[in-house]
């Protein structure tokens, strides 16, 4: 399966109905909403109130991309504004499994993320139970930045522990993606790929879109 996520981090705002209507109309299968609380990350974005009005303006799935301290107490929220996928830190859960299965319990598919220094090996044993792993691929808190060179290797060791068990999370990339690197991601086994300035800094929203997804299809 291989999906396209644009981030709307990279949106004009004072647009936003009509930069959604552009990537739906490119083909895009997921609105990729980043949560950022200034603390976890050094940057501020935006919370449930705007996840609810992204919802009431797209028929597409959202997915929702937690950069912030103690998420367990804002997965309902989420939730009940929309979200249909939910990911959280790693770093910044202590009670992981039990995090995993309150996404769950609300309905929502439910993620992993990991920051660009992180070990894949951190992820063993809640392989078992997440629908999906998003690798961070940048240090997360900005759009715009170059896609870290490492994280193909841990791409690839993702990849390996999920052929070897015969899982079938999906994995999602998320930093630097754009028309140069997303064929190489997709065979080497990314399913989900965010897309920010790729897409939103584009003279053509459409068709940045349509040709991303036509890389990764
Ligand atoms: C960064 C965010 C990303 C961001 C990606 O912390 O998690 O989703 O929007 O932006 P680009 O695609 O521009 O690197
Ligand atoms: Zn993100």
């Amino acid at each position: 399966m291989k999906l396209l996520a644009p981030s709307i981090l990279s949106a004009d705002f004072t647009n936003l109905s009509q930069q959604l209507r552009f990537v739906e109309m490119g083909g895009a299968d997921l609105i990729h909403c980043d949560i950022m609380d200034g603390k976890f990350v050094p940057n501020i974005t935006f919370g449930p109130l705007l996840v609810e009005a992204v919802n009431s303006t797209t028929e597409l799935p959202i997915d929702v991309h937690l950069m912030i301290e103690k998420p367990q107490e804002y997965i309902k929220d989420f939730a009940s504004a929309g979200a249909d996928y939910i990911s959280v830190h790693q770093e910044t859960v202590t009670h992981l499994d039990r995090v995993i299965n309150q996404i769950k319990e609300n309905n929502c598919k439910a993620g992993v993320v990991i920051n660009p220094a992180t070990p894949v090996s951190t992820l063993e044993y809640i392989l078992n139970i997440v629908d999906y792993v998003l690798l961070m691929t940048v240090n997360p808190g900005f759009g715009g930045q170059s896609f870290i060179d490492y994280c193909y290797d841990k791409l690839d060791a993702l990849n390996k522990m999920k052929q070897e068990r015969g899982l079938d999370f999906l994995i999602e990339l998320d930093g630097g993606v754009d028309t140069g690197n997303i064929k190489k991601l997709s065979d080497a086994g990314c399913n989900i790929f965010v897309a920010g300035s790729a897409i939103f800094n584009s003279d053509n929203i459409t068709a940045a879109t349509v040709e991303m997804k036509n890389l990764i299809s």
